[in-house]
């Protein structure tokens, strides 16, 4: 296999905002693979990074204690200086951005609140959410579905998991909406409102739950051990975590169905979900990592202080693990010898929301493909804008022609 030269090892800055490099970085992550499964880059804002793009060494990253989740402090981060951002500075400091101990107590309160029965119980209400986003979808008309079906339903799901009255849920979604999208797309003051509005919203939230527990997930982690602080910051990192990365899943499955339309003949869903959180990795990276001292990987010295990026959607298509890693073919998970992608990542930030997400693919694609038959793409493929960065990847939107 030839690779193209990657230029972000000649020197050039990497940047992420570049729209080639959005709308396809495989050929680059190859490249950098090719060279060492852990380079050192440097950014367009100056920074340095190291990507990690090897399976095994994105692998060992993740289950590794010398690479910290712990963010130095004020780094990246907009001084709280206003309201919104004081806001955003407090819901940040969730389990994600922890190491232990700290991180294993707070994610062990919440496995004990996800359990694979709670996450299925939900499988009524997901049909239902699907139902009823399905029916306001246009017949014979160009969609965007992104718009229409992959961003509201993963939104809605999230409120099932919160308890969000359903009154309320528009609003949620709106919020969602403006506070992950670029400041300068939104009227002057939007963002630092919605950043606020969420926070006051998930405060009365818990002071609702607190007062009369509902059955939802939610209220089980109210009724628990977290104060108040730490449950706004578990809200917002539910409804974040769960709802870019599933939207993501969904756009990027229509999307790869579309395009190979073979794999529609007789679809295996489960395996289709596999291959697309492979293929597509929702999550382009994981979160930063930081080493807390110098370390060794697969010959290549780290050193400490160093930010790591284990670049999983690189891993995913490792082709020591994968053969023929870019090709999307869900009948390689019918071979149990298929190591798992790295989607959800490894070790002991393992996505929480995995089964959730799983369950939600499998019942929304055939019911949209079932009430959408002839359901086809209203533009090229090639041209579909992508979400810039390194942390999340799908397309921005995706017109479809329903039928
Ligand atoms: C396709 C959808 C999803 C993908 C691809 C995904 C991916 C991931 C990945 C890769 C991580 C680990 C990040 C790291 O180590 O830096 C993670 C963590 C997490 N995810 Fe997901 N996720 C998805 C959906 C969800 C959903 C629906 C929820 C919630 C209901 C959720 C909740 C979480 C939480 C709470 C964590 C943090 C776990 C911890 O720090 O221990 N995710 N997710």
């Amino acid at each position: 296999m030839t690779t193209p030269t990657c230029p972000y090892t000649a020197g050039a800055a990497l940047d992420p905002a570049d729209a080639a490099f959005a709308a396809d970085p495989h050929p680059f992550y190859a490249a950098l693979r090719d060279r060492a499964p852990a380079t050192r880059v440097r950014l367009a804002n100056g920074s340095d990074a190291w990507l990690v793009t090897g399976y095994d060494q994105v692998r060992g990253v993740l289950a590794d204690a010398r690479f910290s989740n712990v963010p130095p402090r004020g780094a990246g981060r907009p001084k709280p200086d206003s309201p919104g951002q004081q806001a955003r500075a407090l819901l940040a400091r969730h389990m994600l951005n922890t190491d232990a101990p700290d991180h294993v107590r707070l994610r062990h309160l919440v496995t004990k609140t996800f359990t694979p029965r709670r996450v299925d119980a939900l499988q009524p209400r997901i049909h239902e959410l699907v139902a009823r986003l399905l029916q306001e979808i246009p017949r014979d008309a160009e969609v965007d579905l992104v718009d229409a079906f992959a961003f509201p339903l993963p939104v809605l799901v999230i409120g099932e998991v919160l308890g969000v009255p359903p009154a309320d849920r528009d609003a949620l979604r709106e919020w969602t909406y403006q506070v992950g999208s670029p400041a300068h797309t939104l009227p002057p003051g939007a963002l630092d409102d919605a950043w606020s509005s969420l926070h006051e919203y998930f405060k009365s939230l818990i002071d609702n739950k607190r007062r009369s527990p509902g059955d939802d997930l939610f209220s089980s982690l109210v009724q628990g051990e977290l104060d108040t602080d730490e449950l706004l910051a578990m809200a917002f990192l539910l409804l974040f975590a769960g709802y870019e990365t599933t939207m993501n899943l969904l756009a990027s499955a229509v999307l790869l169905l579309l395009t190979h339309p073979e794999e529609l003949a007789e679809p295996h869903w489960p395996h289709v979900v596999e291959e697309t959180l492979r293929h597509a990795s929702p999550l382009e990276g994981a979160t930063w990592r930081r080493t807390v001292e110098e370390v060794e990987l697969t010959g290549t010295r780290i050193p400490a202080g160093a930010s790591v990026l284990g670049v999983l959607a690189a891993a995913s298509r490792d082709p020591l693990r994968y053969p023929e890693p870019n090709a999307f073919r869900p009948q390689r998970w019918a071979d149990e010898r298929t190591p798992p992608s790295l989607a959800f990542g490894h070790g002991p930030h393992y996505c929480v929301g995995a089964r959730l997400a799983r369950l939600e693919a499998q019942i929304a694609l055939p019911a949209l493909f079932e009430a959408f038959p002839g359901l086809q793409l209203a533009v090229d493929p090639g041209q579909l804008p992508y979400r810039p960065g390194l942390l999340v990847r799908g397309p921005r939107v995706l017109p479809v022609r329903t039928r």
